[in-house]
């Protein structure tokens, strides 16, 4: 069985108004694709994880105490989607990637959120599709594609349907030095899937056919970023 690592972002899960609806439908999506595929999901932290985060800041916090705050939030989200998919999924939530690829290799639905201070929950994911030698990961994101630049900003930011990985890569890392928006997909993210040679594919994850679709590697509205 082909093996899928999709990193979720905390947009997605949790957004401004709860939707329970969407926590089933996704949960009930991602039970079927688990008869084909084998499933990972990295769960982002969202708006949640940026309030504790900016209450920390207030409070003086370390760089290190606001990310084991940003990676706690990760994990309750995880928590969610764990609970709703219910016996789908292996119980025990993994610590780091490692115990989630030796999880994937046993077979069954991994659900995680962060792992090490200073990271995201996309290098989270690129990792865990590196060890566990996955066909793609897919980023289920509240964007609807890969764009030159932010469309709401520029209106003749040019929309990639596919990509590089390293035209990805060099994307990002320019984002990344450039204040703005953020970023499409995390740097390191990017750099250990270009390194490993793995395709992303950027979705809107609210679009459960979207979603269907990128875990299957079909063709998608988003972006597809290739080796
Ligand atoms: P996210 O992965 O959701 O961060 O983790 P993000 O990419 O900044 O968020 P979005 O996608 O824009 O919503 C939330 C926070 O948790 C900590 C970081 O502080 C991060 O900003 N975190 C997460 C870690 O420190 N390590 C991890 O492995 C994951």
């Amino acid at each position: 069985m082909d093996k899928v690592v999709i990193s979720l972002g905390g947009s997605v899960l949790v957004p401004d108004m709860s939707d329970a609806q969407y926590v089933r439908k996704l949960a009930w999506l991602l039970s079927e694709m688990a008869k084909e595929y084998r499933i990972c999901i990295v769960c982002g932290g969202g708006r949640i994880a940026r309030y504790y985060i900016s209450m920390g800041r207030e409070l003086d916090f370390t760089k290190e105490e606001l990310d084991s705050l940003g990676i706690a939030v990760t994990r309750l989200n995880a928590t969610v989607l764990l609970l709703a998919l219910g016996e789908e999924a292996v119980p025990a939530m993994p610590r780091n990637e490692e115990e989630a690829a030796q999880l994937m290799e046993e077979g069954g639905m991994i659900v995680m959120g962060g792992t090490t201070p200073g990271h995201t929950t996309d290098a989270v994911a690129a990792k865990v599709a590196e060890l566990a030698k996955a066909k793609r990961i897919v980023n289920a994101t509240s964007v609807e594609a890969a764009y030159s630049a932010d469309p709401k900003r520029f209106h003749d930011a040019e929309r990639y349907s596919t990509m590089t990985l390293k035209q990805l890569f060099n994307l990002v890392d320019k984002g990344v030095h450039e204040a703005g928006p953020s970023n499409v997909f995390d740097r390191l993210g990017a750099e250990i899937a270009m390194k490993a040679g793995i395709p992303i594919y950027i979705v809107n994850g609210r679009d459960l056919e979207e979603m269907e679709k990128a875990i299957k590697g079909r063709d998608v509205k988003g972006t597809i970023a290739e080796p």
